[in-house]
């Protein structure tokens, strides 16, 4: 798989950014990272990455990155990605996943780099009514977090026709588990994910896990989510360049294992690994959590060449394990 030689890394120091770092670091490529850490702590990244601390939307530093280290493509992790907070500061969210988006995207045009790859998500569709989800599928997203997404994913089409830019949004479905070396990990600040906070109430880091609703339509009444391992997503990522690279139309596609599971199916699956019970309590839906999301990940196979290879949830939650000991 050819992949592009000099990479710029937007929000390369979180959770799915550190992950494709390494991944690409170890395909060979050289890789600068643009990141505020903003969102958490610095994960130990190759010895041999550029790493510089800085703002998307600052268009002198981009320009000089851009040129100094002649790059070829632009993967764009950066974003805030809270749900729940979107809905309580969405100018927050439309400035930084919208406003300095574009602006990044205003210095790559000008500077020449064509290979755009672009962090999206689920939510750009809402609370589906079929599942899978192929990306056929409306798009209505229901919070200012996934209009923001969808937002860019707009200027995105629009740019490859007017400007040939080739690009990529990938629809990450429940991004999870870690590095299977355990030197990687999620660390969200603060951390709302259901599998590290089921993980630390199970080792009593934490209070015990709120289930959010248990009175859904689903087969235990909890929610269904598609968890897909942040190694298969980081994999994608090299596979979507790679495409771009050799001239297909990759566009929007979804990263889902294909998959779904309860949370009391993680629950169980986690008591097992970590041989201890998750203490839990049962409150209140969560505002906005759709029942079930799913995905359909046919696109990422044909397009992209991509087989996900540890989103069983037994390996995503055994990889999350060990990077949480
Ligand atoms: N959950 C709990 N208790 C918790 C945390 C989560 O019950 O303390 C539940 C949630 O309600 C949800 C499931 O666990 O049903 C998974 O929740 P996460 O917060 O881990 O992830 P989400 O499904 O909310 O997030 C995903 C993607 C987002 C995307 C969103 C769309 O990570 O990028 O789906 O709904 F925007």
């Amino acid at each position: 798989m050819a992949v592009a030689s000099q990479i710029l890394v937007t929000g390369g120091a979180g959770f799915v950014g550190s992950h494709f770092v390494r991944a690409a670091c170890d395909a060979g490529s050289q890789v600068v990272v643009l990141d505020d850490l903003s969102g958490g702590l610095m994960p130990t990244l190759p010895a041999q990455v550029v790493f510089v601390r800085g703002d998307i939307g600052d268009r002198a530093l981009v320009s000089r990155l851009l040129r100094e280290h002649r790059i070829t493509a632009v993967v764009h992790f950066a974003g805030k990605i809270q749900v729940g907070e979107s809905v309580k500061l969405p100018a927050l969210y439309f400035d930084v996943n919208v406003v300095r988006t574009l602006a990044l995207l205003d210095v790559i045009l000008a500077e020449g780099p064509d290979v755009f790859l672009f962090s999206s998500t689920a939510a750009v569709y809402g609370m589906p009514e079929v599942v899978p989800i192929v990306e056929t599928s409306p798009l209505a997203p229901i919070n200012p977090y996934g209009m923001s997404k969808l937002g860019i994913e707009h200027a995105l089409a629009a740019y490859g026709v007017a400007h040939g830019l080739r690009w990529a949004a990938l629809r990450y479905f429940n991004a999870a588990g870690a590095h299977p070396d355990g030197s990687l990990r999620e660390t969200h600040d603060p951390e709302t994910h259901l599998i590290p906070l089921v993980i630390d109430a199970a080792l009593g880091r934490r209070p015990p896990l709120t289930i959010f609703g248990d009175d859904y339509a689903t087969p235990d009444g909890t929610c269904v989510r598609d968890y897909v391992h942040v190694c298969d997503l980081a994999d994608a990522h090299l596979a979507a360049i790679a495409a771009l690279g050799s001239g297909t139309a990759v566009g929007a596609t979804n990263l889902g294992s294909g998959r779904g599971f309860s949370i009391k199916e993680v629950i169980d699956t986690s008591a097992q690994i970590l041989a201890r019970p998750v203490p839990h309590v049962f409150g209140p839906r969560r505002a906005g959590d759709p029942a079930i999301l799913l995905a359909s990940n046919d696109r990422a196979r044909s397009v992209l060449g991509w087989r996900p290879k540890r989103s069983d949830l037994v390996t995503v939650i055994d990889d999350a394990v060990r990077s949480r000991r």
